[in-house]
């Protein structure tokens, strides 16, 4: 079994609501050593394709992506979300709506740290419906930088948002993907 799958289920917890709490080593509480290990396993996985950058989206994916990025030898750059679209032309934004707060925001980044010269590789922590890849995707795409492809610490397979990418023809990644869960059992997926 993988690292990230044994650690869900060492310390995951699934809460109703068909959310997965992962804040005692992921996304609160970060388990340093561990994140230096999944770090690895993100470089190994594009050690050939030449990635120049890496684009993660605030606030949770941040500490993965960082840790990717030191080990790869790359910078790191996070779309911020704004909840106005008024934004300047010096940036790219694009809009995304959040299925699990029901909300919209805009991601955005400074054309200044996203070059056409760029192949980028994304980063996040959760790979639910995928809108946020999805926006970080066409971020890429205004940018005319190069899609490396995307690596996910979790993907939720069953919200259909990593299917859905990889129908776009984006290479995407899941660190654990999860089949099916509830507060008694995860099942991963059969790869
Ligand atoms: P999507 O990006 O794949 O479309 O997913 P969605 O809009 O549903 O996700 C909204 C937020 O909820 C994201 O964080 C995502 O990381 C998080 N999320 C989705 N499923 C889970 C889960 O099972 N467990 C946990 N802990 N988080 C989940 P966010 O609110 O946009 O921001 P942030 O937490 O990164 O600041």
């Amino acid at each position: 079994m993988r690292q990230m799958e044994l650690k869900i289920l060492s310390e995951g917890k699934v809460l109703s609501g068909d959310i997965l709490k992962v804040g005692n080593f992921l996304n609160q509480q970060i388990d340093t050593d561990f994140l230096k290990s999944v770090a690895d396993e993100i470089a190994k996985m594009f050690s050939d394709e030449g990635i120049t950058k890496i684009l993660t989206i605030e606030s949770s994916g941040i500490a993965l992506a960082i840790a990717a990025g030191m080990v790869m030898g790359v910078p790191v750059v996070f779309a911020k979300k704004h909840k106005s679209s008024n934004v300047d032309g010096e940036v790219y934004s694009t809009k995304v709506h959040s299925f699990t707060h029901g909300t919209d925001y805009n991601a955005v980044v400074s054309r200044d740290y996203l070059l056409q010269t760029d192949k980028v590789l994304l980063v996040d922590d959760f790979l639910a419906s995928g809108n946020a890849l999805k926006g970080l995707v066409e971020l890429v795409a205004q940018a005319h930088a190069e899609l490396a492809g995307a690596v996910v610490a979790i993907e939720k397979k069953y919200q259909g948002g990593g299917d859905a990418l990889r129908d776009a023809g984006v290479r995407v990644e899941p660190l654990a993907c999860i089949e099916s869960m509830d507060e008694h059992e995860i099942r991963f997926c059969q790869l």
